[in-house]
């Protein structure tokens, strides 16, 4: 399989994130297309990591999947003969989008990022360090960094257009959503958190936190969008290694986050774009990385 670092297809490009590449295919559907791209510390690096667009399309398809009948979603296909079937403008492209393309129902997208915490980490555990609180709201004393937060704590952001989102309170929320489409988001972010927590830690992986996206669909439902359950939308940790009480290494990254804290403390990198070269030995560990995610998670091996 070819490694990616941009797409080119011949539909319109709507979109660019840091990982996607996003296309017009209709008025009732899109094609979300993971590259190889690799983000760490908000710079985007220059190398591809093979099999990293497959992995994220792959394992959001694997949750789609699992949650037939739990809630509406948005994916039609993340099979490149099926996607071709139904998109034929496609049918030279076999190679771009195979295992990294999905073809979704395109929907009016809620502007909130339904973020989910079921352990106390990163900006959390900072805000709760420093003073007693998640989100605005006060959390029991004595707290552990990394401890299990039970119930898990609905903590919604709004979607910034530039730079980073911006916690919101729940009161905020109704403000901008409505009570009634504030009540559905949570719930149906509790439920597939739920869910997807219990099935990964069975598979050795703890989904600490990650984030969910809904939109309306033309028949007027609220369905799950975007990706999901991924190591680019969740934090991953090994549940073998799990330890409360202080931070844990990112099942994912770690490797990346590694070399490029090092780089910083020798002063070859001041944090900002552009990044420095990767070594082959760093694309090849996060590579794997990537790959044992998805094995766990799922079960199997990554087959394309
Ligand atoms: N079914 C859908 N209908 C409409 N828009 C969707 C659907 N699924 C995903 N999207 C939108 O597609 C975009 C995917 O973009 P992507 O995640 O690659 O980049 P981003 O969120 O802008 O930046 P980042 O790289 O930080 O994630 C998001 O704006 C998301 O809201
Ligand atoms: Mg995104």
């Amino acid at each position: 399989m070819t490694t990616m670092l941009s797409s080119d297809l011949p539909l319109p490009k709507i979109g660019r994130g840091k990982v996607r590449d996003i296309y017009a295919v209709d008025s009732d559907r899109l094609l979300l297309l993971a590259t190889d791209r690799i983000s760490a510390f908000d710079v985007v690096m220059a190398e591809t990591i093979p099999m990293k667009g497959a992995v994220l399309t792959q394992i959001s398809a694997y949750w789609f999947n699992a949650l037939e009948g739990v809630v509406h979603h948005h994916m039609i296909s993340a099979n490149a003969d099926e996607i071709i079937a139904s998109v034929p403008a496609l049918k030279n492209h076999r190679a771009d989008i195979l295992g990294r393309a999905m073809l979704c129902r395109r929907t009016k997208v809620f502007p909130i990022e339904c973020v989910i915490r079921g352990y106390l980490s990163g900006s959390a555990w900072k805000e709760y360090a420093a003073t007693g609180t998640l989100a605005g709201e006060t959390l029991a004393t004595g707290l552990v960094e990394s401890v299990k937060l039970e119930p898990a704590i609905f903590s919604p952001a709004t979607k910034a257009e530039t730079g980073h989102d911006e916690n919101i309170t729940i009161a905020r929320m109704r403000e901008i959503v409505g009570d009634d489409d504030t009540y559905t988001l949570e719930s149906m972010t509790r439920a597939i958190y739920t869910l997807g927590e219990e099935l990964a830690r069975e598979q050795g992986i703890i989904i600490a936190d990650t984030k969910f996206e809904f939109g309306r669909d033309r028949d007027g439902r609220i369905i799950l969008i975007d990706e999901v359950m991924t190591p680019d939308s969740s934090r991953f940790w090994a549940a073998d290694a799990y330890q409360p009480g202080r931070p844990q290494p990112s099942f994912d990254k770690q490797p990346l986050r590694d070399y490029l804290d090092a780089e910083r403390r020798a002063g070859r990198w001041n944090g900002d774009a552009p990044p420095p070269p990767l070594p082959a030995s760093v694309v090849d560990a996060t590579s794997k990385r990537y790959l044992e995610a998805y094995r766990r998670i799922t079960g199997a091996d990554l087959v394309i």
